[in-house]
């Protein structure tokens, strides 16, 4: 059985009292599916009061040194992260990450012993182009060669998140995400089969309520990564339950 996972990125949102209020209100929950929150760094620390696990939006591709207003993997590991997010497309279009600097900021996850939580997606004019697999397989190089030369290898997420379906109201049909969603399994499953099967691949991009459930329903889809809705205690453990 694949781990179900919904992963809340807060982005830049929010203050110290409002992040306090929202993991108080999620710190209940219970079921199935497993919830994660991905403050902004500032605020990871109060994470360590609550039983939710939680992550940093982003790391720095190098270990610890002269490295000015950076974060390290291993500071997060320190902190009590699980999970880093990294690729995360705002990352690739506002701040520059390339293909090879998520390769590096990856094996600095594996490295500290978190899960990285690969993003990968295509925007509106290579989804209108025909470009869609093309791009998301060259943004899944990165797993072939962490998977050949990282010693610390290990468990890594998917997270298949359209450029164009990010903050827009607009999500991808569940058949439209599932073919990308298989794409991506026999992508992982020619690097190594197991790799293929035992991946938690999670959609992201407007993933709401109301949308959960029928993308939840496809077999490859095994969880979100929640932006806007993972602001909402309501909203993201009604996605969790779903
Ligand atoms: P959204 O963001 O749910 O607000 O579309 C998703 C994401 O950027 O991870």
């Amino acid at each position: 059985m694949r781990k179900r996972l919904v992963a809340g990125n807060w982005k830049m949102n929010g203050t110290q009292e409002r992040a306090e209020k929202l993991l108080m209100a999620i710190e209940n929950y219970q079921g199935a599916t497993e919830i994660a929150v991905f403050p902004p760094f500032l605020y990871l620390f109060l994470c360590m009061n609550f039983d939710t696990r939680f992550g940093g939006q982003n790391c720095c591709a190098y270990p610890d040194g002269a490295y000015t207003g950076e974060v390290s993997a291993t500071m997060l590991k320190d902190l009590g992260c699980r999970y880093v997010i990294i690729g995360h497309s705002e990352r690739r279009q506002l701040f520059g990450d390339t293909n090879e600097i998520v390769l590096k900021k990856c094996e600095q996850a594996f490295l500290a012993g978190l899960v990285p939580i690969l993003c990968v997606g295509e925007t509106l004019y290579e989804r209108g182009q025909n470009l869609t697999l093309s791009i998301v397989q060259e943004q899944l190089a990165v797993v072939a060669r962490l998977k050949d030369n990282c010693s610390a290898f290990g468990e890594i997420v998917i997270a298949y998140e359209p450029i164009w379906a990010i903050g827009t109201g607009k999500t991808a049909s569940p058949d439209d995400a599932q073919t990308v969603h298989v794409f991506i399994r026999n992508q992982l499953s020619k690097i190594d089969f197991a790799l293929g099967q035992s991946t938690c691949i999670l959609y992201g991009g407007s993933v709401k309520p109301d949308n959960a459930k029928a993308l939840f329903a496809m077999p490859d889809i095994d969880g979100a990564l929640v932006g806007g809705a993972s602001l909402d205690a309501e909203s993201f453990l009604n996605i969790a339950r779903s």
